[in-house]
């Protein structure tokens, strides 16, 4: 059975752009409750930590440099099926071919600058919030 929660962060790209507020707006408006949430910046260390599953693909270096460059806004959010609901709300991982409405349609700019990422998994979404927040830090 799938949990009810989902780790998300809001990359460089769309804080730069002064999108947070309109992100989360869209994410609450979607039913999804805010249970932790932070602004931080990911060293290369932590970078390079969270996204080790790729490190073997071709695109790794420039992902680590992109989600360093600047703040981001981290959160766990709480609805049911989070992860799936969630994926199907941010669309594909490109935005040439995400659905219209979603956020990366709305606020990423290319495959590699897509605004938002999205757990995979129950199992990832765990891992995820917990790499980026204490218990208490978590309502
Ligand atoms: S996914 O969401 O895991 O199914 O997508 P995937 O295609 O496996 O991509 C994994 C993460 O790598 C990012 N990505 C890229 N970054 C830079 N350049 C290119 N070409 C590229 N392709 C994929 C993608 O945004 C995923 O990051 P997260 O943070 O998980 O969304």
């Amino acid at each position: 059975m799938a949990t009810n929660r989902t780790f998300t962060m809001l990359k460089p790209d769309a804080v730069e752009k002064g999108h947070i507020g309109a992100i989360l707006e869209k994410i609450s408006a979607s039913g999804f409750k805010i249970v932790a949430m932070k602004l931080t910046q990911l060293t290369k260390a932590d970078a390079e930590e969270f996204y080790a599953i790729h490190s073997e693909r071709p695109f790794y270096g420039d992902l680590v440099e992109y989600m360093t460059r600047g703040p981001i806004v981290a959160a766990i959010l709480e609805k049911d099926n989070a992860v799936e609901d969630f994926r199907t709300l941010i669309g594909a991982t490109n935005p040439e071919d995400a659905a219209e409405g979603t956020i990366r349609k709305l606020f990423a700019t290319s495959i590699s600058e897509n605004a938002v990422h999205g757990s995979d998994s129950d199992d990832n979404a765990a891992i995820e919030g917990a790499f980026h927040f204490a218990g208490r830090d978590t309502f």
